[in-house]
Formats: structure tokens, C-alpha cells, sequence
């Protein structure tokens, strides 16, 4: 098995790893930062590549490409960044032709939750299975759909926005200007606000006196506060994760409507949340799905764990090279 090198830019961290298969041989990262701009990103970026190179004991000609994940939309044909609602700043920067200045092999940009995608497909939860949907749910949400065994992607890699389906089109306006996007209801960040909200009008005081308890400040109530507090039996906190586990729910009751697939594999740091999240969603998919779609479909966990990233950036390079 050729050895590939995949890269996972992700907006909290960047992670590169040498790869053989699923197999990571090396494992280089670095954090995003505050105020990611290109300008700042770009040179930490290179450098953890080269250092995931370096730590594997090879040298760059023994690579036969590499793989990039990265959230959309992007067009995966240029490989260019388009206009990332989880990534400002980076619109209209040409990835894979600064990735090619640099580094003379095979460069593929692919949205995140496509090459998270192909990854499971290839290496986890998805092998065997042709007609298959990822869902990643982390600080957005993203989908990425494998159809007759390959991955949809539209005219120009941007199929399968699936956190940008409206689930509650009287609801909240999304970073990617759309109202009541599946992620601004349920990925990390959109839980976050839903606590934002909650306290700035009054309604919140025990999450606040959660988090004054765990050492948190308010303003840094995320997500996984705020699913501790629910596992605690905060009420209020319980409120925002059962409203959220519900709109991921009726998102998922539209995936199977629209795509009839076989397994729909959740993945992405939220699900670590488990029952308080999924058991709601659950709930909606057996209670709102058309009966015979839904006989078809499984819902199953992701089985790459954190890797799913970087194990998909390497598949990319094998599903593309051939
Ligand atoms: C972007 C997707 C991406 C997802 C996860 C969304 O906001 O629109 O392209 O896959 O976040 O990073
Ligand atoms: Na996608
Ligand atoms: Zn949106």
C-alpha cells in the first residue's frame, strides 16, 4: 500500500499524518489559533505537514500525494476555498495551487465531511455499503454523501451541505446566511448560542451556577459545559440538548426522504455526547420518517473516532489516484 500523506484543517486544530492504508505512521498538529487568517494558518501548516514527513523517516519522494480536508464550501476541482461559514477569512484561497507550489505530487482539497465520508466508506462503519450519508456534528455540521460507491459531489464538490438544510425556517439566522440551518440548531457552536440566549434573558441561572461550581466562566459555556450540566440534570441544560438532539432528528428524517441510504453514520465530538443527544433525534427518525425508506435505513456510529479526518484526507489520495 502506497504511502500518502493526509491533512486534517480543521477549525480548532490542524492535524497531518503519514499514512499506509488506515494506518497513521505519524502524527504532526498544531492549533488553529484565534484569528485564523490564511496569512497565519498557511506557514503552521506547512510545517506540521513537513513535520509528520520527518517524523515518519521518510523522505517527500516516497509519497505518492496528498489529501486535504477542510470545511466548505470549497470546489474540490480548483481546490480552492470558496466561503467557509466556520473559517472566515479564507474565502477564495487557492489551497491546492499553494499546496502544489510547495510540493511536487498528486494535492486533493475535499470538504471535510466528504473525505470523512469516504474514509468510514473505505476504512470503518460504511465498508460494504454503496449507498451511505456521514454526518459530522462538531463546531458545524457537515455531510457527506457516498452514492453508488462514490461520493456525490455536484457540479463542483459542494453537494452535501447538510448542515445548511432548514429545519425551522421561523428560526434563527446561520453564519452561512440561510435561517434555521441544522447546524446553527445543533452543531457545537449553534448549542452554544442556544445557552448565550437562554442567560441573556434570565433563564439560565442554574447553568450559571453550574459552571460557577466546575471553574467555568460564562462566556466560555461550549458545548460540552453545557452537555456535563445536562448529564448533572440541570434542567435548563437538558432543555437546549433535547431541542438540539430533536432538529438533528428531523435533519436525519430528511436525509432518508431524500437520499434512501442504506446507513447514515454520525460522527464528529458531539456524538461522544451520546443518549442526551441521539435518544431525542432517534425519537423523531422513528416517529416522522416515511415507513419504507426508513425500514431500509441503519443509523450507526462512526468507527474512525478522531482519525476520520485524517484517514479520509489519505483515502482520497488512493480513491483519486487510481
Ligand atoms: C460547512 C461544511 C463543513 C461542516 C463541518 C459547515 O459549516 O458548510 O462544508 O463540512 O461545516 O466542518
Ligand atoms: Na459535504
Ligand atoms: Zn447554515
Amino acid at each position: 500500500t502506497p504511502l500518502v500523506v493526509g491533512v486534517d484543517l480543521g477549525g480548532t486544530q490542524i492535524r497531518a499524518s503519514v499514512l499506509q492504508g488506515a494506518e497513521l505512521l505519524s502524527r504532526a498538529n498544531t492549533l488553529t489559533g484565534e484569528n485564523p487568517t490564511p496569512e497565519r494558518v498557511l506557514p503552521r501548516l506547512f510545517a506540521t505537514v513537513e513535520q509528520a514527513i520527518e517524523q515518519a523517516g521518510i523522505s517527500p519522494e516516497e509519497i505518492s500525494g496528498i489529501g486535504i480536508a477542510c470545511p466548505g464550501p470549497l470546489n474540490n476541482r480548483t481546490g480552492e476555498i470558496l466561503s467557509p461559514p466556520n473559517l472566515p477569512g479564507w474565502d477564495h484561497t487557492p489551497l491546492r495551487t499553494l499546496f502544489q507550489e510547495r510540493y511536487q505530487m498528486p494535492i486533493y482539497v475535499e470538504n471535510d465531511a466528504n473525505v470523512a465520508a469516504l474514509g468510514e466508506y473505505m476504512f470503518g462503519a460504511g465498508q460494504g455499503c454503496n449507498e451511505m450519508v456521514y454526518l459530522t456534528i462538531s463546531t458545524g455540521i457537515g455531510g457527506g454523501v457516498i452514492a453508488g460507491g462514490q461520493i456525490l459531489e455536484g457540479v463542483a464538490g459542494m453537494a452535501g451541505e447538510l448542515g445548511h438544510i432548514t429545519i425551522d425556517w421561523r428560526g434563527p439566522i446561520c453564519n452561512c446566511g440561510n435561517i434555521g440551518c441544522l447546524e446553527r440548531l445543533a452543531s457545537g457552536t449553534g448549542i452554544a448560542l442556544e445557552a448565550q440566549e437562554a442567560i441573556a434573558q434570565g433563564k439560565a441561572e442554574e447553568l450559571l451556577e453550574y459552571a460557577r461550581q466546575t471553574n467555568v466562566p460564562p462566556t466560555q459555556i461550549d458545548a460540552r459545559v453545557i452537555g456535563e450540566a445536562a448529564k448533572a440534570g440541570i434542567p435548563v441544560a437538558r432543555d437546549i440538548i433535547e431541542k438540539a438532539g430533536e432538529a438533528l432528528g428531523f435533519g436525519l428524517v430528511n436525509i432518508i426522504h431524500i437520499f434512501n441510504p442504506e446507513k447514515i453514520i454520525l460522527g464528529g465530538g458531539l456524538t461522544q455526547m451520546g443518549d442526551i443527544l441521539l435518544q431525542p433525534a432517534y425519537r423523531i427518525v422513528e416517529k416522522r420518517t416515511m415507513r419504507e425508506p426508513h425500514n431500509c435505513a441503519s443509523i450507526a456510529l462512526a468507527r474512525l473516532g478522531a482519525n476520520v479526518g485524517l484517514i479520509g484526507a489519505g483515502a482520497l489520495v488512493y480513491h483519486l489516484n487510481r
